[in-house]
């Protein structure tokens, strides 16, 4: 399986903000933003990652993770020419995807919760169509909606209607099997000129092949698309780290306890971090490795 992550977009929900750099590039609480979706890639077993951006952006996405060695990853890039919607990633990723199946994040999306990895992990499993997932929100209006009816069967799935089915929104990771390209290439823009992925879904759905599972009580699937989600976005990654003593989303921890890098890469990543308190993280969690089976862990242990 390969994983896309999509960090486009202008961000005009956070202006002036992101007038001159990314919102996907800025900081939640500690680390830059696309930390969290590359974390769940990463948890999921993906080491095979494209990131696509604007022509403007990509240069510093690129500065900030480079080919992906650092952390035991392979990175790529694309740009993604003019906002043409969501769906476009799987055109632009065409021969990236090639014959694999194909897991798309949104890079501003944040998922954090005990039993993730395992829910990933059968999310992985996807080699024909598509697995998506549904998350219950307050404000439905603002994501693609999801409706079931009372044995979970899929009736609907929207984008950002005016009057909601239901308060199921489909957050921003999506499943595919390689055919996704082709469905993608076939869509009609919608009435805002965008390939949206409700209406590829929908594709999907249609046919009896798009499997929706419910994230359960708990999961925190944090929004950033206004300055008081990001807020509380930075409160609740400090509240966590703290009082768990565990951090979310750090890469390195993740490439490092799944055995992708050595003690001396590192080393030179503590190194690079400087005098800053994720470096003393760092520098942590290689001291107490050989204790690692006694961690609560549940990146790696919880779903074994
Ligand atoms: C996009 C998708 C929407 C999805 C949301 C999740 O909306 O179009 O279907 O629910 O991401 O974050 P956007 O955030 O681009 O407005």
């Amino acid at each position: 399986m390969k994983g896309i992550i999509l960090a486009g977009g202008a961000g005009t929900r956070l202006y002036p903000a992101t007038l001159t750099v990314s919102k996907q590039l800025m900081a939640v609480y500690d680390k830059p933003m696309i930390y969290y979706p590359l974390s769940v890639l990463m948890l999921a077993g993906i080491r095979d990652v494209l990131i696509i951006s604007t022509p403007f952006d990509l240069p510093n996405f690129k500065k900030l993770l480079g080919d992906g060695k650092e952390i035991g990853m392979k990175f790529s890039y694309k740009e993604q020419a003019a906002p043409n919607g969501l769906a476009e990633a799987f055109i632009i990723g065409d021969k990236f995807i090639g014959n694999d199946s194909v897991a798309m994040i949104l890079g501003d999306n944040i998922f954090y919760s005990a039993g993730l990895t395992g829910l990933l992990k059968q999310a992985c499993k996807t080699k024909k169509g598509g697995h998506i997932f549904a998350v219950h929100v307050p404000d439905p209006e603002r994501f693609g909606v999801v409706d079931f009816d009372k044995s979970g069967k899929v009736l609907s799935i929207e984008e950002k209607p005016e009057h909601p089915k239901s308060n199921y929104a489909v957050p921003g990771l999506y499943f595919f099997g390689p055919e996704v390209v082709k469905e993608a290439k076939n869509l009609k823009p919608s009435a805002r000129g965008e390939l949206e992925m409700p209406d590829l879904c929908r594709k999907f759905l249609n046919r009896g092949e798009l499997k929706v599972t419910v994230l359960p009580r708990g999961l925190a699937w944090l929004d950033t698309g206004t300055h008081a989600a990001m807020n509380k976005a930075n409160n609740y990654v400090q509240i966590m780290q703290e009082m768990t003593g565990m951090n979310i989303a750090c890469v390195e921890e993740i490439a490092y306890r799944q055995g992708w890098i050595d003690d001396k890469r590192l080393d030179a990543t503590i190194e690079k971090m400087g005098k800053s308190s994720y470096a003393d993280y760092l520098r942590r969690i290689e001291r107490e490795a050989s204790k690692l089976e006694q961690t609560t862990d549940d990146y790696l242990h919880a779903n074994r």
